[in-house]
């Protein structure tokens, strides 16, 4: 029997669409299925400035296919010198929707974020004063903490502080990974969001380890046991619009992953909308894809909901989808989920 849903159209709240040849071959792998995506800033060098994301914005749209229709929602990288002015204009303008906090060395060309909250109190003041969200990447970089542990003694050491001393703050903590995580976030009320990725509802840590090592299912934050992995379809499915969609879809070419000191990333945007309709029937939530894809997201942004639709149908037959992209920057390996997977995005 095959089956299908319709939902509005989906919009990614977390993406990296890098630049130049790169941009130009992913970007049309998000385009094709998602109406908005927040833009993550960690470009080399890193979108600090209004004008800097303005001029990022311009050279997405001018890779953007002709007659795909999509939206760059901006971001800016915050660094112990941004300016509480250069944020607050660029917010009022409209271009940029959120700024993006970097532990220093947290993970991919995160060497210019933050290494003192305090330096940046004037900006996040601002930010809470124009209600401007700011999106976390939610892990301590001590090197005393266990890289399995740095997201929850996050929430202990640096949010949950954080959040107390300014309350008015709007928070994302990007990509959550833990039971910790989900439970922060199912607390924090209005002003506080959570986005999940695709890989993290499917893959645990020993997806990666065991036998033999998969850098292509080596992110950051990297993947936990299996109880996180359950806490995380838990709060993806509840319905809670505390949680959201943000792929984290992040291209390395494969000669960077395949690699001695491989990057951190798994490249989902070919497939996820699939893999996520997969992971929902398997919970048995299909009709709960909608709020987490397409309505929490808007909801917290307060922007409006995309007026598209998207058409998924569940075939007799597992669905092909390409093993690589083929860039001009080389190629670059679409995640595997290791299952068959029936569903497709139809036009
Ligand atoms: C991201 C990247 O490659 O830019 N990598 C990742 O593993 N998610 C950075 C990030 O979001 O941490
Ligand atoms: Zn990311």
């Amino acid at each position: 029997m095959s089956k299908e849903i319709t939902i509005t159209r989906p919009d990614d709240w977390h993406l990296h669409l890098r630049d130049g040849a790169m941009l130009q071959g992913v970007l049309p792998e998000t385009a094709r299925h998602f109406a908005r995506a927040i833009i993550m800033p960690n470009l080399v060098p890193p979108v600090v400035t209004g004008d800097q994301a303005a001029a990022y914005r311009d050279r997405i749209l001018a890779a953007l296919p002709k007659g795909m229709a999509f939206e760059p929602l901006m971001t800016l990288y915050l660094t112990e010198g941004t300016d509480p002015a250069d944020v607050a204009a660029a917010a009022a303008s409209g271009l940029v929707k959120a700024v993006k906090l970097y532990p220093a060395g947290a993970t991919t060309n995160s060497h210019s974020g933050v290494r003192d909250l305090d330096k940046v109190m004037p900006v996040l003041e601002k930010m809470a004063e124009i209600g401007l969200p700011l999106c976390t990447h939610g892990e301590v970089t001590t090197p005393e903490v266990d890289i399995f542990d740095r997201e929850a003694v996050f929430i202990d050491t640096v949010l949950a502080p954080l959040r107390r001393r300014l309350p008015e703050l709007r928070v994302v903590m990007e990509h959550i990974t833990t039971e910790e995580g989900v439970a922060y976030a199912a607390e924090g009320g209005p002003n506080l969001g959570a986005t999940i990725t695709t890989h993290h509802l499917i893959i645990n840590r020993n997806h990666i380890l065991v036998g033999g090592i998969k850098p292509h299912y080596y992110c950051l934050p990297v993947a936990k046991r299996e109880r996180h992995r359950q806490a995380l379809r838990r709060a993806a499915t509840s319905g809670n619009p505390a949680y959201f969609l943000g792929t984290d879809s992040a291209p390395h070419v494969d000669a960077l992953k395949e690699h001695a000191c491989g990057c951190a990333g798994c490249f989902t945007a070919t497939n996820t909308m699939a893999l996520l309709a997969h992971v929902f029937e398997e919970e048995n939530a299909l009709d709960r894809l909608e709020s987490f894809a397409s309505l929490n997201g808007p909801t917290f942004y307060r922007l409006p909901v995309n007026s598209g639709q998207m058409r998924l149908v569940k075939h007799e037959q597992p669905q092909v989808f390409p093993a690589k992209i083929f860039t001009e920057a080389g190629p670059v390996t679409v995640f595997d989920p290791g299952f068959a997977v029936q569903w497709s995005v139809e036009a």
